[in-house]
């Protein structure tokens, strides 16, 4: 602490009646003249009452604080402390930059080691690998695929930061590593994106293919139940109960992008009161067919569409399961450029059931376009997701703490546009069969580009 010649000698009482009142309120550096106790003072002068610089000083504290601050900004003293900032802040983004370059060149090496493994035998590839080249590929990584390669970035992180000095390292890991290194880390955290069964099925993709039914791993996802009585019920309160929380986050938006996507023959699975036919297009739409398992809601949506349009006369209206679409056809066999669905996989009983069903009506090169709430890209949204997902299910019917993407994968379908809006509750998606090639529009910049045909990864035989 240093303290001014002049207040030395003097009885505490004394000093303290010479510290300007104002000594708090004003920028250290500008006090360095006066007899501040605890600021060292450069003055000549032991009593500068009166002084110029004095006045000036007073007049100073009359400003408004933000001034004094602008005043002090601007002085000498300020930038030349600026300069000693700059300089060390220079330093240390130099020190992370160089980290971070390092860090992309073990990458970019083990790029190429993982390259040359996949020019001599794409089965050689451990899963990591297989994932690393997909993600950097044109090859869109599936929902399951993208969580796990999440994970797998986050462990080569740590793997680094451990090596930081090992430049030779490389980043092997085995799914069991992953799985010991998961574990880990939910002992001192959980996260409610990832669940312990993501890690653990090393093939999910195919899996998933297999069982007929694969719910979302999430305990706090509520057992499935058939909604159609409860729809039934509410049927003719749905349009108004719903109509304001729509129009408070922009739901006309969303519900007008579904319908444009809609070609050919189209079938419209759980449409509910028929709240997309505001968006109908019918000059896109050879045909349109409505189902719901609900009658009222069914003879509600026949009603709004015949008061919209009614002349069209390629329309029909259906009541019936989206798991039994396959049986409700019989023997006609008909199939469908379109078949389009809004908010309605929270509401199946078995959603991944009713998606391979639609997936199997569908004609060559066909699509299934979604418009569906479910799980968030945050965190504490689904949290809260979880935490309400009882009282939703009593005032809704609706599991809206479901990962949509999962279902999608459950299917064995592809995406082939996705977009989140509303926190990444609400997921806008276009779909296709696997063996469907991707549409001009839906290729890759480069392949778009020059004509030629998008090649996945080989996954090789392992
Ligand atoms: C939340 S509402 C959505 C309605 C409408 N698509 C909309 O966007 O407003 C869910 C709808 O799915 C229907 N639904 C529930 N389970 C169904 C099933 N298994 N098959 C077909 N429709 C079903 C309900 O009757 C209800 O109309």
């Amino acid at each position: 602490m240093f303290r001014s010649r002049a207040s030395l000698g003097l009885a505490p009482q004394v000093r303290q009646l010479m510290a300007p009142k104002w000594s708090h309120s004003v920028p250290a550096a500008l006090m360095v003249h006066y007899n501040v106790p605890g600021v060292r003072n450069y003055s000549q002068k032991p009593f500068p009452v009166g002084s110029k610089e004095f006045q000036e000083q007073n007049n100073l504290k009359k400003l408004p604080k933000w001034k004094q601050w602008a005043i002090y900004f601007q002085s000498n003293e300020f930038k030349r402390g600026m300069t000693i900032y700059y300089v060390c802040g220079f330093g240390v983004m130099c020190v992370a930059f160089y980290y971070y370059m390092r860090d992309r060149y073990y990458e970019d090496k083990q790029l190429k080691h993982i390259r040359a493994k996949y020019e001599e035998d794409p089965a050689s590839l451990s899963e990591y690998e297989y994932l690393k080249l997909k993600a950097l590929s044109n090859d869109k990584l599936k929902p399951r695929e993208q969580k796990k390669y999440r994970m797998y970035q986050m462990m080569r992180k740590e793997f680094r930061r451990k090596h930081i000095w090992d430049g030779e390292a490389m980043f092997e890991p085995t799914p069991q590593d992953l799985q010991e290194w998961y574990s880990q880390q939910a002992r001192t955290k959980t996260s409610a994106a990832v669940t312990e069964d993501d890690v653990r099925s090393e093939n999910s993709a195919e899996e998933n293919s297999q069982e007929t039914t694969r719910a979302n791993d999430n305990s706090a996802i509520c057992a499935p139940q058939d909604t159609t009585a409860f729809f039934e019920e509410k049927a003719f309160d749905y349009d108004n109960e719903v109509k304001w929380e729509e129009r408070g986050i922009l739901m006309g938006r969303r519900r007008r992008w579904l319908m444009k996507q809609l070609r050919g023959d189209v079938l419209e699975v759980a449409c509910g009161t028929g709240r997309n036919i505001p968006y109908f297009d019918q000059d896109e739409v050879n045909s349109m067919t409505f189902l719901d398992s609900s009658r009222n809601m069914v003879e509600l949506a026949q009603k709004k569409f015949r008061q919209k349009y009614p002349r069209y006369a390629n329309a029909a209206f259906t009541v019936g399961r989206a798991e039994d679409l396959v049986e409700l056809q019989g023997s006609e066999q008909v199939k469908y450029d379109t078949i389009v669905e809004a908010f309605g996989l929270c509401a199946h009983e078995d959603p991944v059931l009713a998606l391979k069903s639609m997936a199997s009506l569908l004609k060559p090169g066909g699509r299934i376009v979604l418009l569906e709430h479910g799980r968030s890209t945050w965190d504490f949204i689904n949290n809260h997701l979880d935490f309400r997902a009882p009282k939703r299910m009593k005032t809704w019917a609706c599991r809206w703490n479901l990962d949509i993407g999962e279902l999608i994968d459950d299917a064995g379908l592809d995406i082939t546009y996705e977009k989140r809006v509303h926190l990444g509750t609400t997921w806008m998606l276009v779909c296709k069969r696997p063996e469907d090639p991707l549409a001009l529009e839906e290729k890759p910049f480069l392949d778009k580009l020059f004509g030629r045909e998008t090649k996945g990864i080989d996954k090789g035989k392992r």
